[in-house]
């Protein structure tokens, strides 16, 4: 055998032990729960054959704990390269089967050249995590590695897409660098996100909790919000992260092109007017009302089940990506409150970072009342959602649909916040308040007079009437060029089409600052 082919065999048994993992047992107890090994994931995640990996011969650097002995090639995490959809993305996915993909200094370093390469080349970074957290063994050394990934989460934010799935446990400090990403994925009933684990807030509140239940993808896809999309396995999971980067462009310089849609631009929307109720008190699906706009009626709702009162997502309109924002009637009436505007201004924010255009359907009836929203900070919260629209400069499109009462209307990208064209539907109400607060407060003492005369709900309905023939209509609005057009609902698609052609110029310039100080 020549010196070349015993180099190549070396080569190739080196290969094939780092592939190995943990071992045959380990990658076992890894599918019998369920669950795909690293490479498998990656497999899943990109092109066929597309993927080259970086590293694979790095091991730790730990002596104490006999860890000298315990050196398993690739220490944990593969790394690399490969195309999703045609397209260059970096990708680091844990290996569960080595110490559990707990971090080390050496692991941290794998994933931060990745880290590094995605920022320098403008590719998308997808975060594979199953993981038990920082390496026991390697104490502060693990530490300073998930610091530097942090550093490097926050040097990437708002220039490349950075996407993290939770495919395991992610607890401590490993939840961070998840929760400063664009989007987080989970799988139901096996991804587990948080910050302290059942058995140390036993310990330390007496309260006791499953891990499902305290940090499971239920929990955070509706009650804190932490995660964006949940699926019921990880090949859909996985399959869900593609369908997204099919969306959203690679960087925030790339120009994202127009996909044909076989989908004309100018067909009538049809369905819009017999979604929306006669009375404006009744509800009804905004999802609907997006659906009939948007091209074949496809719409990627992001964080669907948290705040239902708002909807956000992706979408096409003639083949150019859209960024969506809509009341939703059909829960809380659709006002805004506190986590629905959180969860609209993160959104509204992806979007303005990455140039993508933000079409916005309006039926608000104004911010939700209560003790519990003003003492949990409605008036900081609300606000990031107005700071938000206001700063964006990407095309802005507004439909207001039906309600847009009080400070909620200027939220609601609206003309004053800079949006480009805003449109409303003969439907449309738009005023400081709605009509029976307003009688209330503007005819108190004809009101009270009239109940003396017992004559009250016939007042009361004359007075309705005429507030709602002087203000609950989109004329005044549009008398003041607040409005551009009053629309016919079937017009919704074709109007929005051509403006988004018309807007594709748009350059908008801000101050020069060092950045702006968004309320948190
Ligand atoms: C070293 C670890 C490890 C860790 C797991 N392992 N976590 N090794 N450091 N953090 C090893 C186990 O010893 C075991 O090795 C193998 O991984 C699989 O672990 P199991 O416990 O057998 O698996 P399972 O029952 O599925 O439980 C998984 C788990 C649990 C829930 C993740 O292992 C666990 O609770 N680990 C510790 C989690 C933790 O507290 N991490 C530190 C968080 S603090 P063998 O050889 O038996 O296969 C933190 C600070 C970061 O991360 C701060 C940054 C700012």
């Amino acid at each position: 055998m020549s010196t070349l082919e015993q180099q190549l065999r070396k080569l190739a048994d080196k290969t094939l032990a780092s592939e190995l993992g943990g071992g045959a047992e380990r990658i076992a107890k890894q599918h019998s729960a369920g669950k795909m090994t690293a490479r498998e994931r990656i497999d899943t995640l990109l092109d066929p054959g597309s993927f080259i990996e970086l590293d694979r011969f790095v091991t730790h650097r730990c002596t104490d704990f006999e860890m000298a002995s315990q050196k398993i090639l690739g220490d944990g995490v593969v790394t690399g390269y490969g195309k999703v959809n045609g397209k260059i993305v970096y990708v680091f996915s844990q290996d569960f089967t080595v110490f559990g993909g707990s971090l080390s200094g050496a692991h941290a370093s794998k994933i931060c050249k990745v880290m590094d390469l995605a920022l320098k080349t403008g590719c998308p970074l997808i975060g594979l995590n199953d993981s038990g957290g920082a390496r026991i063994q390697e104490g502060v050394e693990s530490l300073g590695g998930y610091a530097e990934i942090f550093w490097r989460n926050v040097q990437s934010s708002g220039v490349i897409p950075q996407i993290s799935v939770i495919l395991g446990p992610c607890a401590g400090g490993a939840v961070y660098s998840p929760a400063m990403t664009d989007f987080v994925f989970m799988v139901e009933g096996s991804s587990y996100l948080f910050v302290t684990g059942p058995d140390v807030i036993k310990t330390v509140t007496h309260e006791e909790v499953t891990k499902e239940v305290l940090g499971g993808a239920e929990t955070h896809a509706e009650k804190s919000g932490v995660t964006h999309f949940v699926y019921p396995s990880e090949k859909t999971c996985i399959e869900g992260v593609r369908r997204l980067l099919s969306l959203i462009p690679h960087n925030n310089l790339d120009a994202l092109g127009a996909t044909v849609s076989a989908d004309p631009v100018d067909r009538d929307c049809l369905n819009i007017s017999k979604i929306m109720p006669d009375t404006s008190a009744k509800p009804y699906d905004m999802r609907l009302v997006i659906s009939d706009c948007v091209d074949d009626g496809e719409f990627l709702e992001v964080q669907p089940e948290y705040a239902k009162n708002i909807i956000v997502g992706f979408s096409r309109l003639g083949g150019r990506t859209i960024g969506v924002v809509g009341n939703q009637p059909a829960h809380l009436a659709g006002c805004l409150d506190i986590s629905a505007s959180m969860k609209a201004a993160r959104f509204v924010r992806f979007c303005d970072a990455f140039n993508i255009p933000l079409v916005t359907f309006v039926d608000v009836p104004g911010f939700l009342p209560g003790v519990a929203q003003e003492y949990g900070g409605i008036i900081k919260h609300g606000a990031k959602l107005l700071y938000a629209f206001s700063e964006a400069t990407v095309p802005k499109l507004t439909v207001i649909t039906r309600k847009a009462y009080g400070g909620a209307y200027d939220v609601m990208s609206s003309k004053h916040i800079r949006a480009d064209f805003n449109f409303a539907y003969p439907t449309a109400e738009i005023a400081v308040m709605g009509p029976e607060g307003a009688i209330n407060i503007l005819y108190r003492k004809e009101l009270a007079e009239a109940e003396k005369k017992e004559k009250l709900q016939e007042e009361r309905s004359r007075l309705l009437e005429q507030y709602k023939e002087t203000f609950a209509n989109p004329y005044k609005a549009a008398e003041l060029g607040y409005i551009d057009e009053v629309i016919k609902p079937e017009d919704t698609r074709r109007r929005l089409a051509m403006c988004l052609e018309a807007l594709e110029g748009k350059r908008e310039k801000r101050p020069s600052r060092k950045h702006g100080n968004i309320p948190l």
